[in-house]
């Protein structure tokens, strides 16, 4: 069966003057359609870089990149582009709304961009709107929404054009802990009604909402299995520790 997403293999490797950085360091994944999979580690463990390489906005040093069955990993910038647009929704930290366009103006944006007549427009963005519970706000402007519903427009934002991903980088960065968990169960939300979510954070109590977490360290892949598994959230020093400390004396 053809994956959704498929690196083989690869490298990211930064020269610096003598030094070189293996940003990734050999790393080979599959994510099918309908899965919810969190990209987990500490800082400097690779994540940014498998993601800008997942969105199709930087290429590997070396291995192979497959989205949807089409090798992206030897495209140039303008044929990303187009299959940015086409297969993938963006999510960030930052809402990036602009605050002079009304919350559903921003939702079209994007669509417009892409040369979506006007009368599918509406229909997508009010769409959207209601999946993430925010057709009522509509006029509003985004100073005009707390920061949750600012992320939700951007999710929404994403939703619009209709990705086969959605791929969310520290998603929940911005926000206090209990609205970032509320992102996290929309997330899931969408996940339940079919769609597919990567997400990337460095929060483990975010992570574990995922199905499925991929746990980095130096570039290298630590752990990819189930969500709920302890061993996705500690090292595998502290979980022989953990063990241990069960064991009579
Ligand atoms: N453009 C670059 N030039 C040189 N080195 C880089 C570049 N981008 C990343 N690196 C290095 O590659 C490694 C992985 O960086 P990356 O940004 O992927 O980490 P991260 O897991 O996203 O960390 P954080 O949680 O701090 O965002 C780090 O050692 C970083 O210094
Ligand atoms: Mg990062």
């Amino acid at each position: 069966m053809e994956h959704l997403i498929e690196l083989r293999d690869v490298y990211k490797i930064y020269r610096m003057g003598e030094e070189s950085v293996h940003a990734l360091d050999g790393v080979s994944l599959a994510i099918d359609p309908g899965e919810f999979v969190a990209i987990v580690g500490s800082s400097g463990s690779g994540k940014s870089t498998a993601m800008n390489i997942i969105g199709c906005l930087d290429v590997p040093t070396s291995g192979t990149y497959h989205l949807g069955g089409i090798d992206v990993s030897t495209m140039e910038d303008d044929q990303q582009a187009e299959i940015r647009n086409k297969m993938l929704g963006f999510i960030f930290q930052q809402y990036n709304l602009i605050p002079k366009l009304t919350v559903q103006e921003n939702v079209e944006l994007p669509l417009l961009y892409a040369g979506v007549d006007a009368a599918q427009r509406h229909e997508r963005a009010l769409r959207a709107l209601g999946r993430v519970g925010l057709a009522e706000k509509r006029k509003n402007l985004p100073s005009q929404l707390s920061g949750g519903q600012q992320q939700r427009v951007s999710i929404a934002r994403a939703l619009a054009g209709n990705p086969s991903v959605i791929l969310a980088d520290e998603p929940t960065g911005a926000l206090d802990s209990r609205t970032g968990r509320e992102v996290l169960t929309f997330l899931q939300q969408l996940n339940a009604e079919g769609d597919t979510v990567v997400l990337i954070t460095h929060d483990n109590s975010i992570a574990v909402k995922a199905k499925r977490i991929i746990r980095l360290q130096d570039g290298k892949i630590i752990y990819d299995g189930n969500a709920h598994d302890p061993r996705a959230v500690v090292s595998a020093e502290e979980y022989q520790e953990i063990l241990g400390e069960g064991e009579p004396t």
